[in-house]
């Protein structure tokens, strides 16, 4: 299986990652998912602009292999026959002895695959569950860190629970889900939590929010309350892997009449036809 490693395309078993990678001892690094649809990248201009963005927020510098990684994941996609799938890739501050502060020898380690996602389309149509769980994370969940223990127990959570995914409290208000924005439609408005440090601005997010304006749906980017959820005409979530997926049920609770709703439908549709 080949790989991105910098700025080449390598066999996995020649990549070697060191014991001292900061990613590895301190989880000192960002990472991206990009969709493929067709063999190419989706959105990957605004997955670069965040990334470039976690490495800023972190000052670890930009390595050389992000100009190259669009052509390179394309390359691999190819070879692999991967027409629907994933890019993932992360880079971490680098190797250096250990200690907590900033090393001045490291260089950034940039690692990426791709890999066969299908879209979950049973998912869509259907909807999925959720539980409702504490937000533990840090107070800058807005940086796409490598630092996921918060999201990987929440979503453990749900699975115990048979939940398709954790959404998270902070306070009194929803932020997100464990991997996944969450967006509330009331009276014919959608609403969601505002960007800033609590919640990652996800890119599937920006897209229906410029979607629902072209659509004339009023949006309106404001914290809402658990009660407010479970009182919601419709409930979805947005991510690069599920892109707009009907929420109907929390904690056992059905929202509204447990189906999918039309403001739902339409976004799921308008989402779709801006896919190649
Ligand atoms: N998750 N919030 C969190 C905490 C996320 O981890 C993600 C993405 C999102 C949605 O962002 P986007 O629309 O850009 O995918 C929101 C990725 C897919 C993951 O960790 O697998």
């Amino acid at each position: 299986m080949q790989v991105i490693y910098g700025t080449e395309i390598l066999d996995a078993s020649d990549v070697r990652i060191s014991p001292w990678d900061r990613g590895y001892q301190f989880g000192d690094g960002v990472y991206e998912v990009v969709r493929i649809y067709r063999g190419r990248m989706y959105a990957m201009d605004m997955h670069l602009n965040r990334l470039r963005y976690s490495l800023g927020e972190l000052r670890i510098p930009v390595p050389e292999g992000v100009d190259r990684l669009e052509a390179l994941a394309e390359r691999l996609a190819r070879d692999q026959g991967i027409d629907e799938g994933i890019l993932y890739v992360q880079i971490t501050r680098g190797v250096a002895k250990r200690t907590h502060a900033f090393p001045q020898e490291a260089q950034p380690v940039l690692v990426g695959y791709v890999e066969a996602v299908p879209r979950p389309l049973e998912e869509f149509e259907r909807g999925i569950t959720a539980i409702l769980v504490p937000d533990v994370r840090w107070h800058r969940v807005d940086i796409k860190s490598l630092n996921l223990l918060g999201n990987v127990l929440a979503k453990q959570a749900a699975v115990e629970r048979k939940a398709g995914e954790a959404i998270f409290i902070r306070g009194d208000v929803v932020t997100e889900g464990s991997s996944t924005n969450v967006f509330l439609v009331r009276d014919g408005v959608l609403v969601t939590h505002p960007t800033g440090h609590h919640i990652l601005n996800g890119i599937t997010r920006q897209i229906v929010i410029r979607l629902a304006k072209e659509l004339g749906i009023p949006v309106q980017e404001e914290a809402f309350t658990p009660e407010a959820l479970f009182a919601a005409d419709e409930l979805f979530l947005t991510s690069t892997i599920h892109e707009v997926t009907p929420i109907v049920q929390v904690d056992g609770r059905e929202i509204a009449d447990g189906r999918p709703g039309p403001v739902t439908r339409r976004l799921q549709e308008a989402f779709a036809a801006t896919l190649p």
